[in-house]
């Protein structure tokens, strides 16, 4: 695909990979994604924001080939996915400089063995004039790396986001509305910037004193109307849950399902929305998007060698790690004879700040008093959820 132009001076470049499936060994793509590249053209100089995934490499090279000189090329992030065809880049132009944030540096030379001399550094607010067009960097830590960075470029008032505003979206559509691009922006939010929520939240102030026409990520679509995107993405991070509990559970005889199904429908007859995830079929990302707005997280599994199921030590994990803005949880499942299903779950999930609710466990098939004890999880759920003003 060719570079495709923004404004003047000023294109789209990158590639995009329609088949990826996994990010990171661990994150599914169902929509593949893109590594979106930048080409700033000034009256002096001329600048390549962000590269490309390594394996693409030729695709940048391609779009590169009528470019007879690079002056700079902008590392915003040092993960591979943006940063992977730098070394490549500078072999093919010896005089170009890698512009990144001090704390980028040493990555850069430690991770794709970028030579340290060719590294030029700029500190938070620094500009670089490529004659008449100014990039801006801001420095934007832990979103998504503690190195990040962001350029804005004012003549054009254009925001070159890198990870921040993007999403795992593969499509030949620059600019989509945002309804047909918001639910791949909120999975990646759930999927990669979740644990990073405070720091999304103060960098979206930032980003809100800018003047601005256009945020151009380094993945998926680009975004047209910056408030309705910067918007959800407050909302994501800071805004509060919604009436929801996510559900992760994993059964294997039968009698943990029959908990589960039963919580969900007690809790359906209380007003409260859920989401139940099948850990043995369910895709991951799935559930970290809906952890992104849940109040109450649950989860179900049966005792296996007196802990809890691996699945559900994996769905634990996980959403230890996501950090998402949950303010309740608790566990239900069912056992053989015994085990400490309860306190491995407890401490799983250590970093959440959370209210444990009382969990319900059962010993073989739920009886009538097991039931009961998930209506009154149920009816306790609901009451917190009222007090929070959830509903
Ligand atoms: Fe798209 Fe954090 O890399």
């Amino acid at each position: 695909m060719n570079r495709r132009p923004l404004a003047e001076g000023v294109y789209w470049m990158g590639a995009i990979d329609w088949d990826r499936r996994l990010f990171d060994a661990l994150i599914p793509l169902p929509d593949g994604t893109s590594y979106n590249a930048y080409l700033v053209q000034g009256e002096e100089k001329t600048a390549l924001l962000d590269t490309v995934d390594p394996p693409m490499t030729d695709v940048l090279a391609a779009q590169l080939a009528d470019v007879p000189r690079l002056d700079y090329v902008v590392s915003h992030h040092t993960e591979q996915d943006h940063s992977g065809a730098i070394p490549a880049v500078l072999a093919r132009y010896p005089e170009a400089q890698v512009v990144a944030s001090p704390k980028a540096k040493p990555m850069l030379v430690d991770h794709l063995g970028v030579p340290e001399a060719r590294v030029l550094t700029v500190e938070d607010g620094e500009a670089i004039s490529l004659g008449g067009k100014t990039l801006r960097f801001l420095h934007t830590p832990w979103v998504h790396w503690p190195e990040t960075m962001v350029t804005y470029l004012p003549e054009a008032r254009i925001l070159f986001s890198c990870d921040f505003f993007g999403s795992h979206l593969a499509t030949t559509e620059l600019l989509p509305d945002w309804s047909k691009a918001e639910a791949a922006a909120k999975r990646y939010y759930g999927e990669i910037m979740m644990p990073f929520a405070r720091q999304v939240e103060r960098n979206i102030e930032r980003v809100r004193a800018l003047d601005l026409a256009l945020i151009a990520p380094s993945h998926g679509p680009l975004h047209a109307e910056p408030a309705t995107v910067i918007s959800a993405w407050a909302h994501w991070a800071s805004g509060p849950p919604a009436n929801l509990v996510v559900i992760p559970y994993v059964s294997m005889h039968g009698s943990t399902q029959q908990m589960v199904e039963h919580l969900v429908g007690a809790l359906a007859e209380r007003g409260v929305g859920v989401e139940q995830f099948n850990l043995a079929v369910a895709d991951l990302g799935k559930l970290a998007t809906a952890l992104v707005e849940a109040a109450t997280i649950v989860i179900g599994t049966p005792t296996v060698l007196t802990r809890p199921h691996p699945l559900a030590v994996t769905a634990a994990f996980l959403a230890n790690a996501l950090r998402p803005k949950a303010r309740f949880a608790s566990v239900v499942g069912s056992y053989g004879w015994g085990g400490k299903t309860v306190e491995t779950i407890a401490g799983l999930i250590s970093d959440l700040k959370v209210e444990v609710l009382d969990p319900v466990l059962c010993k073989g098939l739920p009886k009538e008093a097991d039931l009961q004890a998930l209506e009154a999880l149920a009816d306790t759920i609901a009451a917190k959820h009222r007090e929070q003003r959830l509903c």
